[in-house]
């Protein structure tokens, strides 16, 4: 007998994953196991330029080939009033062309045919004529004059422009520049990546012609808010439509948004009376779904002649693609970017933001981080290094020297955030002290002495996850709260339903130890279903680590509103005066009297079975959680590397990550998560782009270019924990999901500059490529 069957799977018990049975077992179910009777297969013709006006399209050849059932043009969309679509940044997107194809990869026509080899052929048939129009690849490019005019389907729209943001405080800001003792500046791109989920994007989707009732089982962290955006976009009538995500292979932010193809599918569904399957290929997801970053940002520190930060401007050009379809609360046009100022108690602040259109796939999404804060904690990590090497100050000491105190909690930021809870030296130092820093820097001077390039690099990144509060955070208005509905079942047993869509996290696990924690039924005996908006309560998805802060305090919070009705019935069967009761994990006893107890199993049975007079039967509540702030882990990550001044080769040596999310729920799911997110950092540190030729080719539409780390790049990691609850949540944890993925590129590109520094060389945007290095060497005349 396994020793996890023993176990309670309270908090802070690292039970093994509840799912990973099935998933080791290949019994997973994926969209793309979906078979259902009558089911025909689409495939989408997309653009091969950046940017050209359609002069026709001619389908009559594809028409007429083998299975084929139906073609579909934005013409026949449009005749449906489908051809456009809004974005979760309130703009449009075209569903399928009309006009003009405005980026390479563009969602043009589709098949519908009996297979799916059937529906590829008769897509290559389909002809369309294009006049070719200059492409845009850049927010430079955008905003040159005479640049292309690429919405020029948007009346009023004269020009790239999409907004203009601001955050903080600009006369104070420039008031405190005015007086410091030095300004460190720092310009940075951060490039744009894709976060390439193994499982691509894709749906089958069945509208029942007798019943009118669409099921959509698709690949959608936000199963909920996708259903609404289905009925206020078709006028279905929302109680008709069923979402439904199953399995989910990985999202990290790629599955938030509509895609074209859902809604074509969709549609075509509709119109044939027959479901409709569409499955991504590579390609297509990498160059047409949702991308993340592409971020030209310039950060400005000022700082006075004790060391101690003064005050901080940030610029940034956002490059947002052909349509605004960024995934972020609506408030805030660059995410929560402006939580920039990062772990630091810098007095004034002002950021800027503008965002462009370009030539490019529309996504702007929420790569394994809260909205922006990954480009925010990057842009303030980097910056913050360059400024001790400028001023001559150790990386560790000048970050220790300026760190929010820990008295300072709750801290109020001077861009409005406020910081629940932290203890940033202690991070820290537990991080350094982990790495031997004093040690090691002793013999990087060393090594550098004998022209050996070497170094470290220090991140203390802050982030902030669990959105909403909903009066503040909202997605096409609606509030970002969630949800958890949890039945017990009279023999003890029981389900808890949620708002949230796991993708890989283990919540299967986690959120089943939360019950076992408050209400003390086992974790082995809550089964847990996300996912179904036909069964699961209104929730707003899993993205930006929000699952646990909001959803896991729901589900906190229900499992104690049916303790409060399990010790009303245990006083009924005790025979005693609720006061009178104590609660021990799992049972309610009398006080002084341990004998005299019920378990929450015998309790269960008796809201069936034995009731008091007018009590309502059964064990069962819903709740819905609108935090009251948003949770900020934290944490420092230390790396060392040695580069190969021949070749320009990084060697990460070492990786010491130290970090705090509050109570851990399952420890051994917060090392899992924190492990993919370091991997993830070192890909978008060293390896991965998704980058443009000057006629807006998309490079990096394949895992040959698209280069993804395996075990054989990455580093082995070096863990650590420090914790600090929440005071704000039910149960002190905060996210953690993306804390790895925030933090970790700065580290490691920290370490590449600080190894660099000595022959003067300031900055090289990621990916951090031997070829860069290489060439940033000999540019200083440093030969082999
Ligand atoms: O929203 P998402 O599930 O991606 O992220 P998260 O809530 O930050 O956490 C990812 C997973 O780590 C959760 O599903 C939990 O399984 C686990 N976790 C935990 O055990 N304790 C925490 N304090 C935070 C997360």
């Amino acid at each position: 007998m396994s020793t996890t069957m023993h176990q309670h799977g309270g908090i802070g018990e690292s039970i093994k994953r509840k799912e990973d049975g099935r998933f080791l077992r290949g019994k997973g179910n994926y969209i793309d196991d979906f078979v259902l009777p009558g089911m025909l297969h689409m495939a989408i013709l997309r653009s091969p330029h950046a940017h050209a006006r359609i002069k026709s399209i001619d389908t009559k050849a594809a028409g007429v080939k083998p299975g084929v059932i139906a073609v579909v043009t934005g013409e026949l969309m449009a005749q449906h009033k489908l051809a456009w679509m809004p974005t979760l940044s309130g703009d449009t997107q075209a569903v399928l062309a009309t006009d003009k194809v405005r980026f390479q990869g563009q969602e043009v026509a589709a098949v519908i045919a009996e297979t799916k080899y059937q529906a590829e052929d008769a897509r290559d048939a389909i002809v369309v004529d294009y006049e070719i129009l200059p492409a845009v690849i850049s927010p430079d490019g955008a905003k040159a004059s005479g640049a292309a005019l690429i919405r020029d389907d948007k009346e009023g729209q004269k020009d790239n422009h999409i907004y203009h943001w601001e955050s903080g405080n600009k006369a104070t800001t420039q008031a405190a520049f005015a007086k410091a003792a030095k300004v460190v500046r720092l310009h940075t791109f951060y490039p744009r990546c894709h976060p390439a989920p193994l499982e691509t994007c894709g749906c089958v989707a069945d509208v029942n012609p007798a019943t009118g009732k669409a099921t959509i089982y698709m690949t959608s962290q936000a199963p909920h808010a996708i259903r609404t955006v289905f009925a206020l976009v078709t006028g279905l009538p929302e109680q008709n439509i069923r979402v439904v995500s199953p399995d989910i292979g990985g999202g990290f932010g790629n599955k938030v948004p509509v895609y074209p193809g859902y809604v074509v599918a969709t549609a075509a569904s509709l119109l044939i009376g027959r479901p409709v399957k569409w499955i991504e290929d590579r390609t297509e997801n990498l160059i047409s779904t949702g991308f993340a970053r592409d971020y030209h940002m310039t950060g400005d520190l000022a700082v006075d002649k004790d060391g101690k930060m003064v005050a901080l401007r940030v610029h940034l050009d956002s490059d947002n693609g052909a349509f605004f379809s960024d995934a972020q609360p609506t408030k805030f046009k660059a995410g929560l970017f402006h939580i920039v100022t990062g772990s630091y108690d810098i007095p004034t602040a002002h950021v800027t933001a503008d965002g462009y259109y370009t030539n490019k796939a529309p996504g702007g999404v929420a790569f394994r981080c809260s909205f922006r804060v990954t480009e925010a904690s990057y842009l303030i990590e980097r910056l913050v290094t360059n400024a001790a090497i400028e001023l001559g100050m150790d990386q560790a000491e000048f970050r220790m020297k300026n760190f929010i105190r820990p008295e300072q909690f709750p801290y109020t930021s001077a861009t409005g955030w406020v910081y629940d809870s932290g203890d940033y030296p202690k991070a820290m130092n537990l991080a350094l002290e982990k790495l031997g820093y004093d040690d090691l820097r002793k013999d990087v001077e060393q090594r550098r002495k004998k022209g050996e390039v070497t170094g470290i690099g220090v991140a203390s990144f802050t982030e902030v996850v669990g959105a909403g509060p909903g009066a503040e955070f909202d997605i096409l208005g609606l509030r970002m709260f969630d949800s958890a509905e949890l039945r017990v079942h009279p023999t003890g047993k029981a389900m808890l339903r949620m708002g949230t869509k796991s993708q890989g996290q283990g919540h299967e696990t986690t959120f089943a130890q939360i019950v076992a924690e408050e209400l003390g039924i086992p974790a082995s005996d809550v089964a847990v279903e996300e996912g179904d908006t036909d069964t699961a309560p209104y929730g707003l998805g899993t993205y930006a680590s929000r699952s646990t802060p909001v959803a896991g305090a729901a589900t906190a919070m229900v499992s104690r509103k049916l303790r409060d009705k399990a010790r009303k019935l245990a006083g009924h069967l005790l025979e005693a005066a609720e006061e009178d009761l104590e609660w021990e994990r799992g049972k309610f006893y009398v006080k002084g009297s341990p004998d005299r107890a019920k378990t929450i199993q015998e309790i269960a049975f008796a809201a069936y079975t034995n009731l008091p007079e007018g009590m309502e039967a059964g064990l069962e509540g819903v709740h819905y959680y609108d935090p009251p702030n948003m949770t900020y882990p934290f944490g420092t990550y230390a790396v060392v590397v040695d580069i190969d001044k021949g070749t320009g080769q990084v060697k990460v040596k070492r990786m010491v990550a130290v970090d705090d999310c509050g109570v851990r729920i399952n420890p051994m799911i917060v090392e899992g998560q924190i492990h993919g997110g370091l991997t993830e950092g070192y890909g978008i540190a060293f390896m991965e782009l998704i980058t443009f030729d000057a006629e807006g080719n998309c490079i990096g539409s394949n895992f040959l270019d698209y280069l993804l780390p395996t075990a054989w790049e990455t580093p082995k990691f070096e863990i650590g924990e420090t914790v600090t609850p929440s005071p704000h949540h039910p149960l002190g944890a905060k996210g953690v999901g993306e804390s790895a993925t925030v933090g970790s590129p700065a580290a490691y590109v920290n370490a590449v500059i600080d190894a660099l520094s000595p022959y003067g060389i300031t900055n090289i945007d990621m990916p951090v490529t031997s070829d860069k290095v290489w060439a940033a060497l000999r540019s200083k005349g440093v030969t082999e």
